[in-house]
Protein backbone atom coordinates (compact mmCIF):
# COMPACT_ATOMS: atom_id res chain seq x y z
CA UNK A 1 0.00 0.00 0.00
CA UNK A 2 1.81 3.19 -0.98
CA UNK A 3 0.00 6.98 -0.78
CA UNK A 4 3.47 9.20 -1.75
CA UNK A 5 3.21 12.58 -2.02
CA UNK A 6 5.51 13.94 -4.90
CA UNK A 7 7.59 17.11 -5.10
CA UNK A 8 7.09 18.34 -8.84
CA UNK A 9 10.35 20.63 -9.36
CA UNK A 10 8.89 22.24 -13.00
CA UNK A 11 8.87 25.70 -12.73
CA UNK A 12 6.31 27.21 -13.96
CA UNK A 13 5.77 30.24 -15.43
CA UNK A 14 3.66 32.87 -14.15
CA UNK A 15 0.67 33.51 -16.02
CA UNK A 16 1.03 36.22 -18.17
CA UNK A 17 -1.90 39.42 -17.20
CA UNK A 18 -4.47 39.33 -20.17
CA UNK A 19 -6.24 43.00 -19.54
CA UNK A 20 -8.06 43.83 -22.54
CA UNK A 21 -7.36 40.80 -24.31
CA UNK A 22 -10.88 38.49 -24.47
CA UNK A 23 -9.49 34.99 -25.46
CA UNK A 24 -11.94 33.77 -28.43
CA UNK A 25 -12.57 30.50 -25.75
CA UNK A 26 -14.00 32.49 -23.00
CA UNK A 27 -16.94 33.82 -25.22
CA UNK A 28 -18.65 30.46 -24.91
CA UNK A 29 -17.40 29.67 -21.61
CA UNK A 30 -20.92 29.26 -19.46
CA UNK A 31 -20.82 25.63 -19.30
CA UNK A 32 -17.88 24.41 -17.19
CA UNK A 33 -17.44 21.51 -19.85
CA UNK A 34 -16.86 24.29 -22.35
CA UNK A 35 -14.60 26.74 -20.21
CA UNK A 36 -10.66 26.42 -21.21
CA UNK A 37 -8.62 24.55 -18.47
CA UNK A 38 -6.97 27.00 -15.42
CA UNK A 39 -3.66 25.89 -13.86
CA UNK A 40 -5.46 24.31 -10.89
CA UNK A 41 -7.68 22.30 -12.65
CA UNK A 42 -7.93 18.76 -11.89
CA UNK A 43 -5.45 16.22 -13.65
CA UNK A 44 -5.85 12.31 -12.50
CA UNK A 45 -3.64 9.93 -14.34
CA UNK A 46 -3.71 6.21 -14.05
CA UNK A 47 -0.91 3.54 -14.65
CA UNK A 48 -2.96 1.15 -16.35
CA UNK A 49 -2.12 -2.62 -17.24
CA UNK A 50 -3.06 -3.72 -21.00
CA UNK A 51 -1.90 -6.19 -23.22
CA UNK A 52 -0.79 -5.98 -26.68
CA UNK A 53 -0.15 -9.08 -29.05
CA UNK A 54 3.68 -9.64 -30.21
CA UNK A 55 4.98 -10.37 -33.53
CA UNK A 56 4.81 -14.39 -32.47
CA UNK A 57 1.39 -13.69 -31.46
CA UNK A 58 1.50 -13.90 -27.81
CA UNK A 59 -0.22 -11.28 -25.33
CA UNK A 60 2.84 -9.28 -23.69
CA UNK A 61 2.46 -6.43 -20.59
CA UNK A 62 1.56 -3.43 -22.37
CA UNK A 63 1.69 -0.50 -19.25
CA UNK A 64 -0.14 2.97 -20.37
CA UNK A 65 -0.67 6.15 -18.73
CA UNK A 66 -4.32 7.71 -19.22
CA UNK A 67 -6.23 10.05 -17.64
CA UNK A 68 -9.33 9.02 -15.40
CA UNK A 69 -12.69 11.13 -15.90
CA UNK A 70 -14.13 11.89 -12.14
CA UNK A 71 -16.22 9.05 -12.15
CA UNK A 72 -13.65 6.31 -13.23
CA UNK A 73 -11.65 8.01 -10.36
CA UNK A 74 -14.84 7.28 -7.68
CA UNK A 75 -15.14 3.89 -9.33
CA UNK A 76 -12.00 3.02 -8.68
CA UNK A 77 -11.55 3.99 -5.23
CA UNK A 78 -15.31 2.33 -4.47
CA UNK A 79 -13.04 -0.45 -4.72
CA UNK A 80 -13.65 -2.10 -8.28
CA UNK A 81 -11.65 -4.60 -9.95
CA UNK A 82 -9.96 -2.43 -12.83
CA UNK A 83 -6.26 -2.55 -15.05
CA UNK A 84 -5.33 0.76 -12.73
CA UNK A 85 -2.18 -0.06 -11.17
CA UNK A 86 -1.91 3.40 -9.26
CA UNK A 87 -2.97 7.08 -10.01
CA UNK A 88 -1.66 10.43 -9.56
CA UNK A 89 -3.31 13.68 -9.37
CA UNK A 90 -1.65 16.63 -10.91
CA UNK A 91 -2.75 20.06 -11.59
CA UNK A 92 -3.47 21.14 -15.02
CA UNK A 93 -0.59 22.82 -15.62
CA UNK A 94 1.87 20.81 -14.35
CA UNK A 95 0.63 17.44 -16.74
CA UNK A 96 0.18 19.99 -20.00
CA UNK A 97 3.16 21.52 -21.75
CA UNK A 98 1.71 24.83 -23.51
CA UNK A 99 -1.18 26.85 -23.63
CA UNK A 100 -3.47 25.16 -21.77
CA UNK A 101 -6.32 26.42 -24.17
CA UNK A 102 -3.96 24.49 -26.90
CA UNK A 103 -1.64 22.25 -25.34
CA UNK A 104 1.03 20.95 -27.18
CA UNK A 105 2.07 18.00 -25.38
CA UNK A 106 2.24 16.19 -22.26
CA UNK A 107 4.93 16.67 -19.50
CA UNK A 108 6.16 13.30 -18.76
CA UNK A 109 8.84 13.96 -16.82
CA UNK A 110 6.15 15.05 -14.19
CA UNK A 111 4.80 11.30 -14.41
CA UNK A 112 8.04 9.60 -13.71
CA UNK A 113 7.48 8.43 -10.64
CA UNK A 114 4.20 6.81 -11.96
CA UNK A 115 5.33 5.09 -14.22
CA UNK A 116 8.74 4.31 -12.22
CA UNK A 117 9.67 0.21 -12.66
CA UNK A 118 7.80 0.32 -15.94
CA UNK A 119 7.55 0.94 -19.76
CA UNK A 120 4.48 2.83 -20.57
CA UNK A 121 3.19 4.55 -23.30
CA UNK A 122 0.52 7.27 -23.66
CA UNK A 123 -3.09 6.46 -24.04
CA UNK A 124 -4.14 6.83 -27.60
CA UNK A 125 -5.72 10.69 -28.16
CA UNK A 126 -3.71 11.81 -24.90
CA UNK A 127 -4.30 15.72 -24.79
CA UNK A 128 -8.02 15.72 -26.50
CA UNK A 129 -8.52 12.67 -23.69
CA UNK A 130 -7.09 14.73 -21.00
CA UNK A 131 -9.04 17.93 -21.55
CA UNK A 132 -11.86 16.11 -21.57
CA UNK A 133 -11.55 14.18 -18.22
CA UNK A 134 -9.97 17.34 -16.53
CA UNK A 135 -13.25 18.99 -17.09
CA UNK A 136 -15.25 16.02 -15.56
CA UNK A 137 -13.79 16.94 -12.18
CA UNK A 138 -15.63 20.42 -12.01
CA UNK A 139 -18.55 18.98 -10.78
CA UNK A 140 -17.53 16.35 -8.78
CA UNK A 141 -15.03 18.40 -6.16
CA UNK A 142 -15.87 15.25 -4.22
CA UNK A 143 -14.22 12.86 -6.82
CA UNK A 144 -11.06 15.01 -6.12
CA UNK A 145 -9.68 11.84 -3.54
CA UNK A 146 -5.76 12.83 -3.96
CA UNK A 147 -4.17 15.71 -3.39
CA UNK A 148 -1.95 17.48 -6.21
CA UNK A 149 1.10 15.14 -6.77
CA UNK A 150 -0.32 12.44 -4.35
CA UNK A 151 0.23 9.11 -6.34
CA UNK A 152 -1.69 6.16 -4.51
CA UNK A 153 -2.15 2.42 -5.54
CA UNK A 154 -4.56 1.79 -3.02
CA UNK A 155 -6.79 -0.25 -5.65
CA UNK A 156 -7.92 -3.18 -6.78
CA UNK A 157 -5.94 -4.27 -10.05
CA UNK A 158 -6.34 -6.98 -11.98
CA UNK A 159 -5.85 -8.25 -15.54
CA UNK A 160 -8.09 -11.00 -15.09
CA UNK A 161 -10.16 -9.08 -17.72
CA UNK A 162 -7.48 -8.22 -20.24
CA UNK A 163 -7.69 -4.71 -22.29
CA UNK A 164 -5.69 -5.32 -25.52
CA UNK A 165 -4.27 -2.50 -27.22
CA UNK A 166 -3.86 -2.16 -31.09
CA UNK A 167 -0.48 -1.66 -31.10
CA UNK A 168 1.90 0.05 -28.87
CA UNK A 169 4.86 2.86 -29.38
CA UNK A 170 6.75 2.98 -26.43
CA UNK A 171 7.85 6.36 -25.07
CA UNK A 172 10.75 6.19 -23.02
CA UNK A 173 12.42 9.35 -23.67
CA UNK A 174 12.09 11.64 -20.21
CA UNK A 175 11.78 14.87 -22.34
CA UNK A 176 7.79 16.30 -23.35
CA UNK A 177 6.19 14.13 -25.31
CA UNK A 178 4.59 16.49 -28.43
CA UNK A 179 1.12 16.01 -30.00
CA UNK A 180 2.43 14.78 -33.28
CA UNK A 181 4.42 11.53 -31.16
CA UNK A 182 1.15 10.49 -29.77
CA UNK A 183 -0.03 7.08 -30.89
CA UNK A 184 -2.32 5.19 -31.47
CA UNK A 185 -1.73 2.89 -28.83
CA UNK A 186 -5.10 2.39 -27.35
CA UNK A 187 -7.04 0.05 -28.21
CA UNK A 188 -10.84 -0.86 -28.67
CA UNK A 189 -11.70 -2.20 -25.29
CA UNK A 190 -11.89 1.20 -23.81
CA UNK A 191 -15.39 1.60 -24.51
CA UNK A 192 -15.78 -1.63 -23.31
CA UNK A 193 -14.25 -0.71 -20.01
CA UNK A 194 -16.16 2.07 -19.68
CA UNK A 195 -19.22 0.40 -20.06
CA UNK A 196 -17.72 -2.39 -17.79
CA UNK A 197 -17.64 0.18 -14.88
CA UNK A 198 -20.93 1.94 -15.65
CA UNK A 199 -22.20 -1.57 -15.36
CA UNK A 200 -20.49 -2.45 -11.88
CA UNK A 201 -21.39 0.82 -10.82
CA UNK A 202 -24.51 0.52 -11.52
CA UNK A 203 -24.82 -3.14 -10.04
CA UNK A 204 -23.23 -1.52 -6.57
CA UNK A 205 -25.70 1.01 -6.56
CA UNK A 206 -28.40 -1.53 -6.77
CA UNK A 207 -26.99 -4.02 -4.25
C1 LIG B 1 -11.58 -6.70 -5.65
O1 LIG B 1 -12.68 -7.02 -6.48
C2 LIG B 1 -13.11 -8.38 -6.36
C3 LIG B 1 -14.18 -8.61 -7.42
O2 LIG B 1 -15.21 -7.66 -7.32
C4 LIG B 1 -13.62 -8.61 -4.95
O3 LIG B 1 -14.00 -9.94 -4.81
C5 LIG B 1 -12.50 -8.28 -3.96
O4 LIG B 1 -12.98 -8.37 -2.65
C6 LIG B 1 -11.97 -6.88 -4.20
N1 LIG B 1 -10.84 -6.67 -3.36
C7 LIG B 1 -10.67 -5.58 -2.64
C8 LIG B 1 -9.40 -5.51 -1.86
O5 LIG B 1 -11.50 -4.70 -2.60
Amino acid sequence: MLRLLLLITSVSAFAPATFGILRPSSLHAADPMQKPLTPTDYMAVGLACCFAMNDNGKLNEAWIFEPLTAGSLETIEHGIETSYKQVMALAAEDFFEGDLNEPTGIKIQNLQALGEGYEVSLCDNVIERSLAASRTFRRREEAKSLEFNEMSDEYNFSVERKRILNHVVEVNDADNVKQDMSIDVYGREEEGEGEDLKNQIEALEAA
